[in-house]
């Protein structure tokens, strides 16, 4: 019999299939405010990281509409070639007064980012201490980089100290972390970390993707949250694709980092800028949260209700501080059975399996934004607490 030399994506499949742990996607049509259509239905929406509701902001979308009247719907090319338009240089300057830094630089997303900047500064010699829990994009930069990785446990200080103190031989060190964990919503100790980094001559880079816009009482971030200097972190990483309702990210820190990015990282040089009508947003994103802090604070009593509400009932989602809300039901099975549960119950909201979390932690992961109403808050934790009788997700 002829081999198949694409049989092993069969097994694979297969594979994937009997753990529980096959992925599909869903078909949304729409997005409406706090609810989304999904395979034709309509649901309230639990798994966008819309945080602030900007991302269907009438001035964002006329300012996307604005910058392609003046550019056009592609910037054209790399930064490097042409595609270096004014609007790069302008959000890189309100990004910069944003985030209290001499300088910003935009990438084309998250990932990018975080892979651009990690490989760009770290190399064989060098050693990164990474959370353990940290974001895909940053372990693949450190792997990128061919550094020294040593992963310590989950926002353990001490643990950091006990692997600072034995790793003297490298070359450079740098601390990499989340800020705001995307699967937890705990938030990492960066003062501690901070000053672990002063002490033992460590880079500091916090991946600030969900809370940009969220943490701190104007949403510059962890930063602003605990109230440390912006410069005790040497790079800040956030992304524009969760609460400032747009695409890309951006990197702030000195000018000198910011000219050995644009030489260096790969993510940066060798891809198309970002369209006019993204940047266009962002811009006016920017503006609405340095204008006023209404949405956050609309935010944080949104989530300080649902978190609330879930732990008075005995449910368990772990130390989340934030709009990130894990409700952990243990088994991949539960979690998928669960999930499909509230989607017959109008509630979209995504089952999160391992290898994503660690084993036996399967969630239900409820992203809770600014534009929830109370009453839509409230349903839905009727509805949990309708599914804990029928699925006994309380252990
Ligand atoms: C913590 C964290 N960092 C980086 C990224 C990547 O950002 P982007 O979606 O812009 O690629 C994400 C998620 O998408 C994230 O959750």
């Amino acid at each position: 019999m002829k081999m198949n030399k694409l049989n092993f994506i069969d097994e694979a499949l297969n594979d994937l299939k009997k753990k529980g742990l096959y992925r599909t996607l869903k078909t949304c049509s729409q997005f409406k405010s706090s609810k989304l259509v999904l395979d034709g239905k309509e649901l309230i929406n639990f798994s966008s990281n819309n945080y602030l509701g900007l991302a269907g902001d009438p001035i964002l979308k006329k300012a996307a509409c604005d910058a392609v009247e003046k550019y056009g719907c592609s910037s054209t090319a790399s930064r490097l070639m042409c595609g270096n338009l004014a609007l790069n240089e302008e959000l890189e300057k309100r990004i910069a007064g944003f985030k209290r830094t001499e300088a910003a630089l935009i990438f084309s997303s998250g990932y990018m980012a975080n892979i651009g900047v990690i490989s760009a500064l770290m190399g064989r010699q060098d050693v990164i201490f990474a959370n353990k829990y940290n974001h895909a994009s940053l372990v693949d930069g450190c792997i990128l980089s061919r550094a020294k990785l040593i992963r310590y446990p989950h926002k353990d200080v001490v643990g950091l100290e006990r692997v600072l103190k034995d790793t003297g031989k490298y070359g450079r060190r740098l601390i990499v972390t989340d800020s705001l964990f995307s699967m937890d919503g705990d938030i990492a100790p960066l003062p501690e970390i901070v000053k672990l980094a002063k002490q033992y001559n460590c880079i500091v880079m916090v991946d600030d993707a969900h809370a940009t816009g969220v943490l701190g009482r104007t949403g510059r971030g962890s930063a602003e949250y605990f109230g440390i200097p912006e410069e005790d972190v040497d790079i800040h990483m956030g992304t524009f694709g969760k609460a400032l309702g747009g695409f890309g990210a951006y990197v702030a820190g000195s000018g000198k980092l910011k000219e050995l990015l644009i030489n260096r990282a790969r993510s940066f040089i060798f891809t198309t800028a970002l369209p006019p009508s993204v940047i266009g947003s962002v811009i006016a994103g920017i503006s609405i949260l340095e204008r006023d802090n209404t949405r956050i604070k609309t935010l944080n009593k949104n989530a300080g209700y649902f978190r609330n509400q879930l732990r008075k009932e005995g449910f368990n989602i772990l130390d989340t501080k934030t709009q990130i809300i894990p409700l952990i039901v243990g088994g991949n099975g539960k979690a998928v059975q669960l999930s499909k549960f509230l989607a017959q119950n109008g509630i979209s909201a995504i089952a999160v399996r391992p290898p994503t979390v660690p084993q036996n932690t399967a969630r239900i992961r409820f992203s809770i934004t600014a534009v929830h109403s109370k009453e839509e808050l409230s349903y839905t934790i009727e509805t949990i607490k309708k599914a804990d009788k029928k699925f006994s997700i309380i252990q």
